[in-house]
């Protein structure tokens, strides 16, 4: 079966070759229609919340924080709906930065910015230590009793790295440390709980939903002991002069006014994941990847970095530049990324290039557009040579 035929991206643009999945995946029907839905027929704030329609979309939006929680292993009030992935890290690392004066940071050498800036930028003192991990092995052995957060992604964006949640939650929480899983990219290919980590970062513009949409989910425990990062209407029960007294309740986190189109499009998009199922992703991308890996290998000079069954393969081709070789690629319609994919850390380890070519594949994607890229390299010999 075509999945391509659930994306109307792909049936406006019959040539299109989409491998930057990592970056955004293409938006089925469903997920479209939930934001025209919204447009048309029930476009209220949530404010406007004594009507008929204003009931109507405070249920909807109840509903569909309900379905994403729990799609996370996550309760209602752990769930904060945010712009995406940036966001959320952001908001958890400013909030966690009030509540600890000391101690030691883990992160990752594959830490995408989002999550390495923010806490460079809020635990901006000499109390703190950083310190980068290459291995799950690296990241356990470094636990100790001082360590106060451990921030990582579940899979990475970059160079390709599966890290055990499992391993490193059970270390972690011997000595009390959070765990914060970057799961941007990992949602759209396994299983993300909130059993095996405090904080789940991810956005909807990843797993098929729309842009501009994501969620922070924070487990209870650690919730109910952090103070919102953000401030403005709908969060307080009161204000009196310089004084005021927040919401019990999620809408503490959640001030402005709610993307609810958005929220109603992510809550499709989950919709659909749940219909496809990961069982069914997992095996497809399994068989893209394992063609891929084997079809680069019939380019000359070519050097890959990977592991089996990674749905995102790097690569280089002699001395050319990846963004030649991207640009090159892109203007015959063929969409990868070039670069350090906003994960600049990776570059310390000097075992790695310093720039890649990015293929990052989805469960939609096919043998041809494998077919596709490899024929657009063969031929592109010519032209590289030229650049
Ligand atoms: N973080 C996204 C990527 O890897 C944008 O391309």
């Amino acid at each position: 079966m075509s999945y391509k035929k659930m994306f109307p991206m792909f049936k406006n643009n019959k040539k299109f070759v989409y491998l930057d999945n990592a970056a955004l995946t293409q938006k089925p029907y469903s997920v479209i229609e939930a934001g025209n839905e919204f447009y048309t027929k029930y476009s209220i704030s949530t404010r406007t919340s004594d009507s008929k329609l204003g009931v109507y979309v405070l249920n909807k939006l109840n509903q569909a924080r309900e379905n994403i929680a729990k799609f996370l292993d996550a309760q209602p009030d752990e769930f904060i709906f945010t712009s995406g992935t940036t966001e959320s890290l952001n908001l958890i690392a400013k909030m966690l930065s009030k509540w600890f004066d000391s101690g030691e940071i883990i992160l990752t050498y594959f830490n995408h910015n989002s999550n390495v800036l923010p806490y460079i930028e809020n635990f901006n003192d000499s109390k703190f230590k950083f310190i980068f991990a290459e291995t799950e092995e690296d990241i356990i052995n470094n636990i100790n009793v001082n360590t106060r957060i451990i921030a990582l992604p579940q899979l990475s964006n970059n160079i390709p790295k599966k890290f055990n949640l499992d391993l490193i939650y059970k270390k972690a929480k011997s000595v009390n440390a959070i765990v914060i899983n970057d799961a941007a990219q990992a949602i759209a290919h396994s299983k993300v709980s909130l059993s095996n980590c405090d904080v789940i970062a991810f956005s909807a513009n990843k797993i098929f939903g729309p842009m501009g949409v994501g969620g922070l989910v924070v487990k209870q425990e650690l919730l109910t002991k952090l103070h919102p990062a953000k401030w403005g209407g709908g969060q307080v029960n009161d204000v009196q002069m310089c004084n005021w007294n927040l919401k019990p309740n999620i809408s503490r986190f959640e001030p402005g006014t709610p993307n609810l189109p958005g929220i109603f499009q992510f809550n499709q998009a989950i919709e659909f994941i749940k219909k496809i199922g990961y069982k069914k992703i997992v095996q497809k991308e399994a068989i893209l990847s394992e063609y891929l890996i084997k079809r680069l290998k019939e380019i000359k000079d070519i050097q890959i970095e990977t592991y089996p069954d990674s749905n995102i393969v790097l690569f280089n081709i002699g001395i050319y530049s990846p963004q030649d070789i991207a640009s090159y690629l892109g203007h015959k319609n063929i969409y990868v990324r070039s670069g350090v994919f906003c994960a600049h850390n990776f570059r310390m380890l000097n075992k790695f290039s310093k720039s890649y070519v990015r293929v990052s594949l989805s469960f939609y994607n096919s043998k041809k557009d494998i077919d596709k890229l490899i024929e657009a390299l063969k031929q592109g010999g010519d032209f590289l040579d030229f650049i």
